[in-house]
């Protein structure tokens, strides 16, 4: 067994994506939950316990374990590989021949990020970090916050990265490719950050993937400048502290999410330990997946004047849609949900905190201090109780239009809750506060769920036949029954005419070379349309096969294949009559009447 093999053999696919989504079990070996490589809000994502594949049938994401560690994290084949065996304390072989390319220049890229960090580190303490010194004195951070958050100073040269990295032998694409270089038109390179503030930006794992760099001077543009997209580092997956937020995370059970840098650094400061960043852009899918592993509820604490920030001012305010009334739209947010209601589909519990006196978290932790700032957190409102204040706000709940104009803005926030439990208690509470009653509510819903199905879990119908599919299971799964059944099988001339004949015959070749015969083997011998047909034929096994259950199986595909006989020889004793070759007409006739015979026990009984 080679180590791929081997890994693959001892790591648990449904405990590695149990990680990243929430999986229900759907069969006797089968797993679903929703896609995480696609917004979806009825599970089609698929785990198969045994055959340890997992496939969405609503976007075609599929492979093994390893694949998906690759697509989840965006990292090789040989990096998914590493911390797979890391996590499951199986010894990668010393002198790995899957360390690709790619692994090497990501290798070198993580090192250029661990230079850079020391090096902006030792300036933020020499004489050139005077002034840098000077600025973040003035905002009030402490020797040892800048110490843990690794926070620096770019100095003005534009070439001491360079040089270092040339020191270390790193070569100029691979400088490029860093981001922490740019290059001029006559091709000569310069630091991209200068006389900036640097905020060393880390992956979950705390390895650095890039920096944002502060500007020091009011009126330098921009006020912050960050580290591009590269092969490390992807925006919009990164959320600022995570990997040292996740244990408090999870220990508080909720995580407070601010937008910048330093909030979330003044905010850990202030002794709160469970806060992440955004770093100003909209919450993406990808992030909330990685708030939800660790907890689901949330904390919401942006600054006072975003949440009514227009949207063409600000990337996408969180908190509100943005076509709700009152909204700036710029064209490409038109029509489109703000990520709260990401968050609400994804069944996050969401409070608003809201501080008083145009402070950001940052700005209030230091002014009121951490009492004042955890008071504020305690009193976070829920999510809708907020959206119903704003709403009071704009119309008169005195009269009872004003009453039903508040419900008729919420309840479509509230349909977005996806567990029909919860999305009728929250209606209610709602209904409560702004003072309409239950029913009113109750009538509102039935309108709604008439305009809208209700989709349940549904599993991925197979178009294969159910004795198509009991047969591919066995063959698969039970090296026993195959041996029994596998010789009689490929006589069938049936077989030929089955949606999932290739796969038959992709296990026929296998069994005659004398290979290991399983679903990864056979897999990886089909066309893309065929794997997609085995999976939704493993996929719907429903429990364990019986020995009976499959030999009945057989018998099902063997009186097909008499009937498909029975029906060529009328076909050809038709055809003979017509020519006038009686003798040869009336033979295969009395054959036919023995195959009617034999194939019919039943009429033959009585
Ligand atoms: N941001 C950015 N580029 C900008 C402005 C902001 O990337 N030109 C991101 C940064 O991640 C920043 C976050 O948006 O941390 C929030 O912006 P802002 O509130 O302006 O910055 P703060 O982090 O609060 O920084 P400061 O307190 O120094 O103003
Ligand atoms: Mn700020």
């Amino acid at each position: 067994m080679d180590f791929v093999e081997q890994l693959k053999s001892s790591v648990d696919i449904v405990g590695v994506i149990g990680e990243y989504v929430r999986l229900r079990r759907s069969g006797a070996n089968r797993y679903m939950g929703l896609c995480p490589f696609h917004q979806e809000k009825t599970p089609s994502f698929t785990v198969h316990a045994v055959h340890q594949f997992y496939k969405c049938f609503s976007c075609g994401a599929g492979g093994d374990v390893i694949k998906f560690v690759q697509e989840k994290e965006g990292v090789s084949f040989y990096e998914a590989l590493k911390s797979l065996s890391e996590r499951y304390g199986i010894p990668m072989p010393k002198r790995s021949t899957y360390a690709d390319e790619d692994a090497k220049l990501r290798g070198a890229l993580l090192s250029m990020h661990e230079l850079a960090e020391e090096q902006f580190r030792a300036n933020l303490q020499s004489a050139a970090g005077e002034a840098a010194r000077v600025y973040t004195a003035k905002r009030g951070l402490a020797p040892e916050t800048i110490e843990l958050f690794g926070l620096g100073y770019s100095d003005r040269s534009g070439r001491a990265l360079i040089r270092l990295f040339e020191q270390h032998h790193f070569t100029v694409a691979q400088m490029e490719q860093s981001g922490l270089v740019g290059k001029r038109q006559d091709g000569s390179l310069y630091d991209r950050f200068r006389n900036r503030l640097m905020f060393p930006i880390h992956n979950e794992s705390g390895k650095i993937i890039g920096f944002g760099g502060r500007a020091l001077a009011a009126d330098d543009e921009p006020k912050y400048l960050n580290s591009p997209e590269t092969p490390l580092y992807k925006k919009t997956n990164v959320l600022y502290n995570l990997h040292r937020a996740k244990e408090a995370m999870r220990k508080a059970d909720r995580v407070i999410l601010v937008e910048g840098y330093m909030d979330a650094i003044g905010v850990t400061a202030a002794g709160f330990l469970n806060v992440v960043a955004s770093c100003g852009t909209a919450l993406t899918d990808k992030q909330v997946q990685a708030l939800k592993r660790h907890t689901h509820n949330i904390l919401v604490n942006f600054d006072p004047d975003s949440a009514g920030r227009s949207a063409s001012e600000r990337n996408t305010s969180i908190l509100v849609d943005p076509s709700d009334p009152g909204m700036a739209q710029a064209p490409h947010e038109r029509g489109r949900a703000s990520p709260t209601a990401l968050l609400v589909s994804e069944s996050m519990h969401i409070r608003v905190v809201e501080l008083e006196g145009g402070l950001d978290p940052d700005e209030f932790c230091k002014v009121h201090g951490a009492d004042a700032y955890a008071a504020r957190i305690e009193n976070a409102k829920g999510y809708f109780y907020w959206l119903a204040d704003r709403a009071r706000a704009r119309h008169d709940t005195r009269t009872s239009d004003g009453r039903v104009a508040v419900l008729e803005f919420l309840l479509p926030k509230v349909q977005r809750i996806n567990d029909p439990l919860e999305r009728m208690a929250i209606a209610n509470d709602v209904a409560g506060y702004i003072g309409v009653s239950a029913g009113m509510v109750l009538d509102r819903f039935r309108k709604a769920a008439n305009e809208r199905t209700e989709k349940t879990i549904e599993r991925p119908r197979s178009p294969l036949r159910h004795d198509e599919r009991m047969l591919l299971t066995a063959l698969l799964t039970d090296a026993e029954l195959r041996g029994e059944l596998i010789g009689g099988m490929k006589e069938l001339e049936t077989i030929e005419t089955l949606p999932s004949r290739r796969i038959f015959q992709a296990i026929f070749a296998l069994d005659d070379a004398g290979g290991r015969v399983g679903f990864d083997e056979v897999n990886a011998r089909l066309e893309e349309a065929d794997q997609n047909l085995l999976a939704q034929a493993v996929l719907n096994d429903d429990g364990e096969l019986s020995r009976d259950e499959v030999m009945a199986a057989l018998a099902s595909l063997r009186r097909t294949e008499e009937q498909n006989r029975r029906v060529q020889l009328k076909a050809r004793i038709a055809e003979l009559e017509r020519s006038g070759k009686f003798d040869e007409a009336l033979r295969l006739t009395v054959e036919l009447q023995g195959l009617e015979r034999t194939s019919s026990p039943r009429r033959g009984a009585i």
